[in-house]
């Protein structure tokens, strides 16, 4: 088996046959000459099938080590996607700790269509079977499980393999984003979880230039579901975005080693301070998941919550850093700094958000690579106003 960096840079990607061009071309176009009325044409129409995107699902479904790979115009798209196996009555489970879009679908979409969603804390901590407490939520009509691990933005882990074997036993399907920590780090298929979906839009596309999704599976019947869905829905990438993605995963193997080492800098110099409540980051030791980190993940990933105590310091925080810029989304190569409770998860009621620990002090950094040296000086900056 090649390595992951050899894969992202080959898998699906032969240099094209007609020039000898080795990177994929950027098929530009909605359909394809079909030569025989009647005949059989593996290229028809634009929406169903691209030859661009063909070679990125390759390459996702190589680099996530599994069989069948789908991209989606977002991560939103590809949940939606993992979430169209289910039918009016099903029962799913999701984790009560979740991007809050991720929330929003589940409450306001999925309920609309007879759904009915149980949340669960996937990530108990203590001497009990990390999954013991599912069993009690499962139901006869419990179709499918869905966890994101790490969580965003409190950094909550989900034991995969736990999880892979529970679901199995019972015959439920598993879906696990894993955008927080993208294929170079953790793997959820190996552990027995039956789909994973990512927003590229994130580690992958890496650059904060391109939104997209991805849902990768080894099953079959996950796969004939979700080619029907992906042709029917029609929420496809364009070629050009595909092919963005194709660029930028050659080098996620490089850009998360620098993600992983800068973030671990970063979340050891805050939780060191005094005027830091608490910094959540599975590569710290005080994590109470650190050791499950250890067991599922290759990294801990470049993503750092700290709790400031206030919505004043964590203003003071955020207004004083000069390369940590104010924003939404994570995981490209510049450093960003949000605020959950009135960015990404403001979709999430109030009452759920505190019981998470969604705080208005709570701000979320998105470490970036540039030189660690700047991002030191830049949280010193922002740690002196607060
Ligand atoms: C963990 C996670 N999953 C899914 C999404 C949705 O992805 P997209 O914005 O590409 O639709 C996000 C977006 O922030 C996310 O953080």
């Amino acid at each position: 088996m090649p390595g992951f960096s050899t894969t992202a840079i080959h898998a699906g990607q032969e240099p094209e046959a007609r020039t000898g061009a080795v990177t994929v071309p950027i098929f530009q176009t909605t359909t394809y000459a079909q030569h025989t009325l009647g005949e059989h044409v593996k290229y028809d129409y634009g929406r169903t099938i691209n030859p661009t995107r063909e070679a990125w699902e390759t390459n996702i479904a190589a680099l996530e080590n599994g069989k069948f790979g789908f991209a989606f115009a977002s991560g939103m798209s590809a949940i939606a996607a993992a979430l169209s196996i289910i039918k009016s009555s099903d029962h799913v489970i999701a984790g009560s700790d979740m991007y809050g879009g991720t929330y929003r679908y589940f409450s306001k979409i999925l309920s609309n269509f007879g759904i009915e969603v149980s949340y669960v804390n996937m990530s108990p901590m203590g001497p009990i079977s990390p999954m013991g407490h599912m069993g009690s939520a499962i139901k006869k009509n419990t179709r499918l499980i869905y966890a994101e691990t790490p969580t965003n933005p409190m950094m909550n882990l989900t034991d995969l393999a736990e999880l892979g074997k529970l679901a199995r036993e019972r015959g439920i399907l598993t879906v696990v984003d894993n955008t927080f920590m993208s294929p170079y780090l953790q793997n959820p298929l190996d552990f027995g979880i039956d789909a994973v979906v990512h927003s590229t839009t994130k580690y992958i596309g890496g650059h904060s230039d391109v939104i997209g999704g991805a849902l990768v599976t080894s099953s079959s019947e996950i796969a004939e579901q979700t080619k029907f869905y992906q042709n029917a829905y029609g929420a496809i990438p364009s070629p050009f975005d595909c092919w963005l993605m194709l660029r930028s995963v050659k080098t996620l193997a490089l850009r998360m080693r620098a993600h992983c080492e800068n973030a671990q800098i970063i979340a050891e110099r805050l939780a060191s301070d005094d005027r830091v409540k608490k910094v959540y980051y599975p590569g710290l030791t005080s994590h109470p998941q650190h050791e499950l980190a250890i067991k599922q993940m290759k990294g801990f990933g470049g993503m750092v919550s700290v709790e400031l105590g206030s919505l004043e310091r964590a203003k003071k925080f955020t207004s004083a850093l000069r390369y940590f810029t104010l924003g939404e989304s994570l995981g490209g190569v510049e450093s960003l700094v949000c605020h959950p409770l009135t960015m990404t998860h403001a979709s999430v009621p109030e009452e759920r958000r505190l019981e998470l620990g969604i705080t208005e002090g709570l701000v979320r950094l998105s470490v970036g690579i540039e030189d660690i040296g700047d991002l030191l000086e830049d949280v010193e900056r922002g740690l002196s106003v607060i």
